[in-house]
């Protein structure tokens, strides 16, 4: 398993191109199975979680061309995503709705938990069922099939991100009109609709928490461009603001990151919005801040652990508050913070960050992906070298991360082991 081995104390300075979403890319590739048409992207993203999706993608009956970046679908072989793919990428999820609604049947493995929660599925499977279709729980898997799917009224219990985009892939070919309430509102989902739209779906409202869907018969192909990756541009953003350095991420979508960019100015940063990109110029020592995480438009909990990891170091007169409002265990990386010296009291999902004056350089263990940059993060600030292992975390969601931090002035390699 490979580490990352960091030598901290340098600021980081320059500008970093920010690779496609993630968390864009994996629903808007399964919407290929929406079409028998191709549907191709211009910048899918190099990262572990893509290619294993791609594997249980092409079990399904989608080819996948290297040459010309198509996914087509020109039937469905099989309607089976199996335990040992679903375990290895639990947004294997999202194709239970695609499936249902072009094939009116789906056998998932259930995703079952990770690191940070236990993450269920149970508003993903009521809102099918009020789309009329069927669903079982059998041996760890979830049955699903509909003679077909009719449009409904359903409200969200809560604005689960997955679960709106699973909902409405199998609305938009279900026969009438179909209203959900309380759906997500992340700039990923706003794009899957949009990227449906274009592929003929009838949907409005998306980016609002209420969404009106008119089913269609069939959806055409679609060629598309993956919008940056919020959470990685908040990452390096990160990166300079704890190392007092001077970083530019682009390119930008605006609006996507108001919330972060509004804590990154409370602890002292000047941020720059430029047509496509963000400046962030750091100050010498942050100002602790309060935050708490929520559903878009609120704080992202994808950027929890790294602005944890800048306040480890922010001015000790005072204490940062931030709680996890998200998830049930997305501290994982406070325990190996703390082994480098941070200051950290944690409280059911409320953690208390008190400044201190440097951290030392250890050798760490990544948990989750977000963790992991955490982790790294932290490292660039500390005394000494730290090493980080487990990288394969962070390889799920972040392309190239030690050349892009290497191109910012930091001392980092890769070790495989
Ligand atoms: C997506 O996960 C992201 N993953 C996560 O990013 C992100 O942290 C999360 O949204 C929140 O923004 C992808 O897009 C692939 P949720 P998702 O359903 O959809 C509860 C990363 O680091 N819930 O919005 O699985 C659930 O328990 C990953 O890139 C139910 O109760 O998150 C959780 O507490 C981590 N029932 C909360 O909602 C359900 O049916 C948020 O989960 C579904 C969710």
């Amino acid at each position: 398993m490979d580490s990352l081995v960091i030598s901290g104390g340098r600021r980081l300075e320059g500008k970093v191109e920010i690779p496609a979403a993630k968390n864009a890319a994996l629903p808007l590739v399964c919407l290929s199975l929406l079409t028998d048409q191709a549907v191709k992207f211009s910048n899918l993203p190099n990262v572990a979680d893509i290619g294993h999706l791609k594997v249980l993608l092409n079990d399904l009956g989608v080819n996948f061309s290297e040459a010309s970046q198509e996914f087509k679908c020109s039937e469905i072989r099989s309607t089976k995503a199996t335990y040992d793919l679903v375990r290895k990428m639990r947004a294997s999820i999202l194709v239970l709705g695609p499936l249902l609604a072009r094939e009116k049947k789906a056998e998932v493995s259930m995703p079952g938990g990770c690191a940070i929660g236990e993450r269920p599925v149970d508003i993903h499977l009521k809102g099918l069922e009020a789309l009329g279709a069927t669903i079982k729980l059998d041996a760890g898997y979830i049955h699903a099939s509909a003679a077909e799917l009719r449009g409904c009224r359903f409200v969200l219990d809560f604005p689960t991100v997955t679960g709106t985009i699973n909902l409405i892939t199998a609305a938009v070919l279900a026969k009438g009109e179909t209203c959900f309430e309380n759906v997500a509102r992340e700039p990923e989902v706003v794009e899957v609709c949009d990227a449906l739209i274009k592929m003929g779906a009838k949907i409005e409202g998306h980016g609002s928490s209420r969404i009106l869907i008119q089913g269609v018969d069939r959806l055409k192909g679609l060629d598309w461009t993956i919008q940056p990756d919020r959470i990685q541009f908040l990452t390096y953003l990160a990166c300079g603001a704890i190392t007092g350095g001077e970083i530019e991420c682009y390119p930008y979508r605006k609006d996507t990151l108001n919330a972060v960019l509004q804590k990154f100015a409370e602890m002292g940063c000047e941020i720059v919005e430029k047509t496509g990109s963000v400046l962030l110029k750091a100050p010498s020592l942050l100002k602790p801040v309060d935050f708490e995480t929520a559903p878009f438009p609120g704080f992202p909990t994808d950027g929890q652990a790294q602005l944890m990891a800048c306040l480890t170091v922010a001015d000790s007169s005072g204490a940062s508050t931030i709680r996890e409002t998200i998830f049930e265990n997305r501290f994982n990386h406070v325990s190996e913070l703390r082994r480098m010296g941070a200051d950290i009291e944690v409280t059911g999902n409320l953690a208390v960050v008190k400044g201190v004056k440097s951290l030392s350089g250890a050798s760490v263990m990544a948990s989750d992906l977000r963790a992991s940059a955490s982790l790294i993060i932290a490292a660039l600030k500390a005394k000494g070298e730290s090493t980080i292992l487990r990288v394969y975390h962070l390889d799920r969601g972040y392309e190239k991360l030690e050349d892009r931090l290497r191109a910012l002035g930091a001392q980092v390699r890769r070790e495989r082991n």
